[in-house]
């Protein structure tokens, strides 16, 4: 093995773990938040995987290179179930220890994460509203922005099969991209014939794909929702939304949504 470097070790020089690790800087007093505090940065740092993953997996589609959309949505699943587990240290927080660091908080929410929101755009959950937080910081503003004229992954998603002959309507293929995704009939209908025929179709793989990240970005939501609950009850959340009852209306929502309504249909 070798131990003699001339100066630091190539790890940190690929890794950067000293800069990372001088990233948790608790504002309390109180043990717990170290582990909120790292967790929620551990979140961010999946978010950001995440978006990579989605924008090559919709290059791809744009490119009609099928391997490289599947391969690049395949390990995002694997990413999201990470992602997931990650509640666990938050999991069972009681309001007591929650308590003990959230004025430390301040105002900050998860509802600021800038990479969360370009996630959500990439999922077809555009809204120029969410671009509002960012007003005083340019250089995210543009980013996002620029996220939100683009077309999300399940744009390119079905763009693709337009141009493998599955018919799909103009207005969908036409779409203004910096809205939020509406469901349509004629997409559910793609699908549900997609569904009906060959299971190891290039285009029910390609749904089953989407299927697993629809109920994995559901879960999340879900486990959030939980853990809000478990640790301030319908308290009014740091980012002065209503909290719980705001979770609950968001983690009703299904990305992708024909994927889930063509199944009653087969
Ligand atoms: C027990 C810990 C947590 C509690 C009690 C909590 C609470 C809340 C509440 C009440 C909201 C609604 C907005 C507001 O009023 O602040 C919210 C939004 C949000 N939180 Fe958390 N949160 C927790 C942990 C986390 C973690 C670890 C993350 C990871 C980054 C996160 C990410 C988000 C995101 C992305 C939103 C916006 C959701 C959306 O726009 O639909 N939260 N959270």
């Amino acid at each position: 093995m070798k131990v003699d470097f001339p100066g630091t070790t190539p790890y940190e020089e690929y890794v950067r773990a000293s800069v990372l690790s001088r990233l948790q800087e608790p504002l309390s007093d109180d043990p717990g938040e170290m582990s909120f505090l790292v967790t929620t940065q551990v979140m961010e740092l999946w978010f950001t995987v995440l978006v990579h993953e989605w924008e090559t997996a919709a290059r791809a589609l744009r490119a009609d290179d099928l391997p490289v959309a599947m391969a690049a949505l395949r390990r995002s699943v694997y990413e999201l179930e990470s992602l997931n587990s990650s509640w666990k240290p938050l999991a069972h927080l009681t309001p007591t220890q929650f308590n003990a660091y959230r004025s430390a908080l301040g105002e900050a929410s998860g509802f600021q994460s800038a990479t969360y929101r370009r996630l959500e755009f990439l999922l077809g959950e555009k809204s120029p509203a969410m671009l509002v937080p960012y007003r005083g910081a340019p250089e995210t503003f543009a980013e996002l922005e620029k996220a939100l004229r683009e077309p999300s992954l399940y744009d390119e998603v079905l763009r693709h099969l337009a141009r493998r002959g599955h018919g799909m309507p103009a207005a969908v293929l036409d779409r203004d991209v910096s809205e939020r995704y509406a469901a349509d009939p004629a997409v559910e209908e793609v699908w549900q014939r997609v569904y009906a025929g060959d299971q190891n179709s290039e285009a029910c793989r390609l749904g089953e794909a989407l299927t697993e990240i629809a109920e994995l970005v559901w879960r999340w939501r879900n486990d959030h929702l939980v853990a809000t609950r478990r640790a301030m009850g319908a308290k009014v959340g740091t980012g002065g939304s209503p909290g719980v009852a705001w979770l609950e209306k968001r983690a009703a929502q299904h990305v992708f949504p024909e994927l889930w309504t063509a199944r009653s249909r087969v």
